[in-house]
């Protein structure tokens, strides 16, 4: 039997298990997928067992980008971002992947019909979550990407990464303040990109103004559930969706790493928006 995983801490929140395990079933594999909470001082050794048990993995915060070290071999473009969530296992010899931003891609496509290239992009919010699907973006042929942040320096780091690898796609970073700036950047885009981790909680102050947008403009929230930002996106007049169905294409992505067969995408969208559900019943 093969074992899959999720590693991470904490990681009891995962639904990646129930997801997973949907996808599995449905290929018909011999497989198990589990959660492993590891604390970062244990990476390493985490790591060692993996190797011996595991024929792949996910990895979730804080582990995305200190796992670099203990792998073989990373993409190119996981690489690139320093960041990784999959890794493969091919007979001992460790691989890592990033999945997010083919997530966000095939996320951005089924809700809205936007495909990257050409595309200008307004990211609000400048974490790991941020830099990699921007600089998946960029090397996919975007035409702009803008980045709005409370910390001016995280937003100009993503900006020179895309500027240094993608020197054809645009770049233009704001913070939250700069109203006149932030108005053209608004208008002037094909989708904004809420990567912040406000609206986690629901007293979370909102990220943005969104009366700065044209409306019409497609909203899309990193976060997976239906936010205050997503709300008052609605009320002006924008499409929006939120985090999940990212959620599921990184995923699915990662089943067709490790497996080589296509994702049972509908399986594993039915799975992961239930627990979803009951997880958010749970809180409430
Ligand atoms: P992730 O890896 O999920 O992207 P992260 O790296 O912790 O998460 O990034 C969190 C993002 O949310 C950052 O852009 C952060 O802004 P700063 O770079 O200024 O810290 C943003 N964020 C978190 N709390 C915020 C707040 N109260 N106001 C504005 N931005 C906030």
């Amino acid at each position: 039997m093969d074992k899959y995983a999720v590693i991470g801490w904490p990681v009891e929140h995962s639904v990646s298990p129930q997801m997973q395990s949907a996808g599995i079933k449905e290929l018909g594999l011999n497989a198990v997928y589990e959660k492993i909470p590891v604390q970062p001082h244990e990476l390493g050794e985490a790591v060692s067992r993996l190797r011996q048990e595991y024929a792949g993995w996910n990895i979730t915060v804080p582990h995305k980008e200190t796992i670099l070290p203990h792998l073989d071999k990373v993409e190119e473009a996981a690489a690139r971002i320093g960041s990784v969530n999959t890794v493969v296992n091919e007979a001992g010899s460790l691989k890592g992947y990033s999945t997010d931003g083919y997530g966000l891609s095939a996320a951005l496509s089924e809700s809205f019909g936007i495909h990257p290239l050409g595309t200008r992009f307004v990211f609000i919010g400048a974490g790991g979550a941020a830099r990699a699907t921007a600089a998946y973006f960029a090397a996919n042929g975007a035409g702009k990407i803008s980045i709005i942040n409370r910390t001016r320096a995280k937003a100009d780091a993503i900006a020179e990464l895309i500027r240094e690898l993608e020197p054809g796609c645009r770049t233009q970073v704001a913070q939250p303040d700069e109203k006149p700036l932030l108005q053209s950047l608004m208008q002037e885009t094909d989708v904004i990109i809420q990567a912040t981790s406000l609206g986690l909680k629901n007293d979370d102050p909102l990220p943005l103004d969104l009366g700065l947008a044209a409306a019409g403009t497609p909203v899309y929230d990193m976060i997976y559930r239906a936010t205050p930002f997503l709300t008052e996106a609605q009320k002006h007049g924008c499409p929006t969706a939120n985090g999940a169905s990212m959620l599921l294409y990184q995923g699915a992505r990662s089943l067709e790493l490790w497996t080589g067969r296509e994702a049972p995408v509908e399986a594993m969208r039915q799975a992961l928006y239930a627990s979803l559900g009951a997880a958010r019943a749970k809180a409430s």
